[in-house]
């Protein structure tokens, strides 16, 4: 498909109400980009603050000197904004419907009532077990109402949390929690998921063993199954939820005040904390929420993804809260107990926007159109995509069979350290076009940059990579502990930029169009993994010499991981060891970083200074080995002919 020619869809009927209108599209984006202070100043007041702020935009971009502030001045509480100053006009409305893993347990029904007691009462274990306003926090829960108030108990307090996803391994969460010098660790005892159980409390304590050993462990009993207990170092949360005040006065909090840290996969093996603020951050997400998804009072609001990414961060939590919404949390998996789980929770509980990832539309498409016809989807307005490009063919059934022709789709560009959606369409201001996350969110100003030479490339169309010529407010002010990481992952290759990791072309219209990362990052099932780490955990395996992974495309997942290993002198390469191998990384990061496939590699094919060429491994990987360019700088050009003859993927 030509990007050209590209079929155009007409903003379906019944969003001329819609928050953002063509016109106001144009004329609000002209106003955000020339006049930043103005448009954001009047932005920010969709907070609520303690001590308002005078100050709006301070940024710099300059590598060596970069400096990321909004709102400095300005003092507010993020959980005040989240739920207190709701109390006032829905205290019996609900603010979070949690809809479990088991379609025969009751749903809970949440009110900003309800939810204030606990994230007041949360707050008053956390302040008991002694974590102090800047403490780190590490949550390592499950989809269940307890993350909620784990995350805004500690804004209340002015804890900075950190969560780690809870299909990650024992060692990625220990290494997590020494990396923040978290005090607390939060856990569950089991959580169920798709039937099955995690023992999230057992990773937990493996976790702890490398850890220090003043690090404390708060355990929600959520399943009541059995774990063990170490006492002294192991609270009971709930328990210890009866016997607190359900009054925790709010702290007051610079705007610049870190909110949250996530960690998250680059191209080097270390992941990083990305750190976001307090203010700039809220607004951010908030006000995408509203606009991006066209979300009015009253709609209830399903975001599929895990709080465990910063999508559960932004459009689970914050923004949805911040907007006085009804957010659904499920426990469960799209194909549990059968692939109709989805489509059953949006008509059970009347699902106004739906918002997922192309890689579960891609495997519930696989399953047949009779799940979703057999479900009443009349609720949904809007429909949402994240995480990776999403092929026209999942846009397509996705329209049709869920949206039935009458909902927008917005495939919404960001990434965990924009915070919120930088490039998507709006439901009632863009037409869209299968495949393009289509123009750019107010306040953000895309730049195409012409890979070798830095500069920025005029005029449509055009294609290279992506980077972003100045500030917004949701976006990260620094990696935990490293601002020199920061300065030199995002500002040093294209200086004046934020560069993205992306590529990209833009299309006659100015229609954007994502191509993929361009750094050593892949994207597996919408989730981001550096190839330095599934590389790192496979070294550190006794008969492993070396490896090297590269991305290939895999028909579900978007990307497959395909690792080429060499193995240690005398090692025989059998399927058990393949086996193992598989398990081994498993362990050490966690289920998302498993190979698919693992080619044994006598050799790899390096550069004579020794620098492996990716390069032509991800072209083998992708069974496109006739055209490998220009192999004569090889310090042995055989080794490539080996891997061509026990290529894996022959797809
Ligand atoms: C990377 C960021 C931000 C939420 C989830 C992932 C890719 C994300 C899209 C999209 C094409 C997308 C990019 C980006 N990506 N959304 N709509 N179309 N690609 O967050 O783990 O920080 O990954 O995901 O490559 O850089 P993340």
């Amino acid at each position: 498909m030509t990007t050209a020619a590209a079929e155009k869809f007409a903003i379906p009927e019944g969003f001329d109400e819609a928050h953002v209108g063509p016109e106001a599209y144009e004329r609000l984006y002209a106003e955000s980009i020339n006049d930043p202070d103005a448009f954001w100043g009047r932005e920010g007041k969709r907070l609520d603050w303690i001590q308002p702020y005078t100050k709006v935009k301070n940024t710099n971009f300059n590598f060596g000197e970069v400096s990321i502030k909004w709102y400095e001045d300005g003092v507010l509480n993020a959980c005040v904004n989240c739920v207190d100053r709701h109390l006032k006009d829905r205290a019996n409305q609900t603010a979070i419907i949690f809809e479990p893993d088991d379609p025969q347990s009751e749903a809970q029904y949440i009110t900003y009532a309800e939810l204030s007691d606990k994230v007041n009462r949360f707050a008053n274990v956390l302040l008991s077990q002694g974590v102090m306003r800047g403490d780190r926090v590490v949550i390592y829960l499950p989809m269940i109402p307890e993350a909620a108030y784990a995350m805004l108990a500690c804004a209340r307090i002015g804890a900075i949390h950190s969560i780690v996803f809870a299909g990650f391994s024992p060692d990625a969460l220990a290494n997590r929690v020494n990396d923040s010098g978290a005090k607390v660790v939060i856990t569950a005892d089991t959580a169920p998921r798709g039937g099955r159980r995690t023992a999230l409390k057992s990773n937990a304590d493996a976790a702890l063993l490398h850890c220090s050993d003043r690090v404390r462990c708060l355990v929600v009993k959520h399943t009541g199954d059995q774990t063990t207990w170490i006492e002294g170092r192991d609270v009971d949360v709930k328990e210890q939820m009866k016997h607190v005040s359900p009054d925790c006065p709010p702290r007051p909090m610079n705007a610049e005040d870190p909110l949250f840290v996530l960690y998250t996969s680059g191209s080097t093996g270390k992941p990083k904390g990305v750190v976001h603020t307090t203010g700039g951050y809220l607004v951010y997400a908030a006000m995408t929420h509203q606009y991006t998804f066209d979300y009015k009072d009253g709609d209830v609001f399903w975001c599929t993804a895990d709080v465990g990414w910063v999508t559960g961060h932004s459009y689970i939590i914050y923004g949805p809260l911040a907007n006085g919404a009804t957010t659904l949390m499920f426990e469960g998996v799209p194909t549990y107990p059968d692939a109709g789980r989805f489509w059953e929770v949006c008509a059970k509980h009347k699902v106004n926007q739906f918002y997922t990832a192309p890689t579960a539309i891609r495997a519930l498409m696989g399953k047949g159109t009779e799940f979703v016809e057999k479900h009443d989807l009349s609720s949904l307005r809007v429909l949402g995509t994240v995480g990776e490009p999403i092929n026209p063919e999942a846009w397509t059934w996705y329209n049709d069979h869920v949206g039935k022709g009458k909902c927008p789709i917005v495939d919404t560009w960001w990434q965990t350290e924009t915070g919120g959606h930088l490039i998507t369409p709006l439901p009632g201001a863009t037409q869209t076009k299968p495949g393009s996350a289509t123009l750019p969110f107010f306040g953000v100003k895309p730049e195409i940059l012409d890979a070798t030479t830095a500069e920025p490339i005029h005029g449509n169309p055009a294609e290279g990579v992506l980077c972003i010529a100045d500030s917004w407010p949701g976006q990260m002010r620094t990696v935990w502990g490293d601002h020199q990481r920061f300065m030199e992952t995002y500002f040093q290759q294209y200086p004046g930029y934020y560069f993205t990791g992306d590529g990209c072309r833009r299309d006659e219209d100015g229609y954007y169009w994502i191509t993929g990362r361009v750094d050593d990052v892949i994207n597996v099932s919408g989730h981001r993994m550096g190839t330095a780490e599934v590389e790192s955990a496979l070294v550190a395996h006794q008969d492993v010499a070396e490896a090297a992974v590269v991305g290939y495309p895999h028909p579900l997942k978007g990307q497959g991981i395909y690792a080429y290993v060499t193995l240690m002198n005398g090692v025989e390469p059998t399927e058990e060891l393949r086996a193992e191998l598989e398990k081994w990384v498993r362990t050490e990061i966690g289920p998302i970083a498993k190979p698919d496939l693992i080619q044994w590699a006598p050799g790899l094919p390096k550069t004579r200074s020794g620098k492996i060429m990716r390069r032509i491994l991800r072209k083998i990987a992708e069974n496109d080995y006739g055209s490998l360019g220009d192999i004569s700088t090889l310090a042995e050009p055989e080794v490539v002919e080996e891997l061509i003859a026990n290529r894996m993927n022959r797809d």
